[in-house]
């Protein structure tokens, strides 16, 4: 069966002391929980070893938002997938809308973060998803697909079961404007069939596709009772524990 997964995407935000605090209230709040789902916190880099201090003694797991297309070397200011692994990380965010638009990473730049994280046993959750203006004019499917082509699908399918995608339309992302569950459900639907016609149906079944974008407290349940919609990417509200707690509690 697959995972249902609610990811809290920080961004850059909080200083070292809030970070702290904000973990440390979502893990003592959800070990006396019964959770049904993975619970994964993306906190800026300089965080992630203390993040990780906490994850240990509790229910979460650990992300980085960003990781280097390349492996090591005299590439000034970037992370290496080697040195999360040995962070504990269990995850990274790969193709974040915002890294697509202003640090202009590229499909093939996307697929190689892709391959650097899989040969460091880190999972991927990558991020695909449309503009307004493309599924105004109906394109969304395209791009999709198109993202999806470039960035994944140069796995073979045992490397594609380490992959969590996240669909987020960029209309969505930070603006308040959520898609509709059945907006969410088709092109999550649609994200499946491309899984499975480019590898099998078993693979398809198993892969988590979360919804990313406005998602909070009000919203998530019903988005996340869509039969294709197993969880979240959780930007803004992930950064409220009581809210971010909340939405893990409506998977
Ligand atoms: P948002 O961000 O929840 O603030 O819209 C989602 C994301 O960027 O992953």
């Amino acid at each position: 069966m697959r995972k249902k997964i609610v990811v809290g995407n920080w961004k850059m935000n909080n200083n070292f002391q809030e970070a702290e605090e904000l973990i440390s209230t979502i893990a003592d709040d959800l070990d006396e929980k019964e959770i049904v789902c993975e619970v994964v916190i993306c906190p800026p880099s300089l965080y992630l070893e203390m993040a990780s201090d906490y994850a240990e003694e509790s229910v979460l797991f650990i992300a980085a938002q960003n990781v280097s297309s390349f492996d090591n070397g005299a590439y000034t200011g970037e992370i290496s997938a080697s040195m999360l692994s040995e962070m504990e990380i269990s995850y990274c965010i790969v193709g974040h809308s915002e890294r697509r638009k202003y640090f202009n990473e590229t499909d093939s730049q996307l697929a190689e973060k892709v391959n650097r994280l899989l040969d460091n046993n880190i999972k991927p959750i990558f991020c695909i998803g449309e503009q307004l203006d493309e599924r105004e004019n109906g394109f969304q499917f395209d791009v999709v697909r198109n993202q999806m082509q470039k960035g994944l699908f140069h796995l073979n399918s045992d490397e594609f079961l380490n992959i969590t995608v996240a669909y987020e339309p960029v209309w969505a992302i930070g603006t308040g404007v959520v898609a509709t569950p059945n907006q969410a459900q088709e092109m999550h639907s649609y994200i499946r069939g491309l899984i499975s016609e480019k590898y099998n149906d078993s693979t398809a079944e198993e892969t988590t596709i979360l919804y990313g974008g406005s998602c909070n407290s009000d919203n998530a349940s019903i988005l996340f009772s869509n039969k294709d919609v197993d969880g979240g990417l959780i930007g803004g509200a992930s950064l409220k524990a009581d809210e971010f707690v909340k939405i893990v509690m409506s998977c």
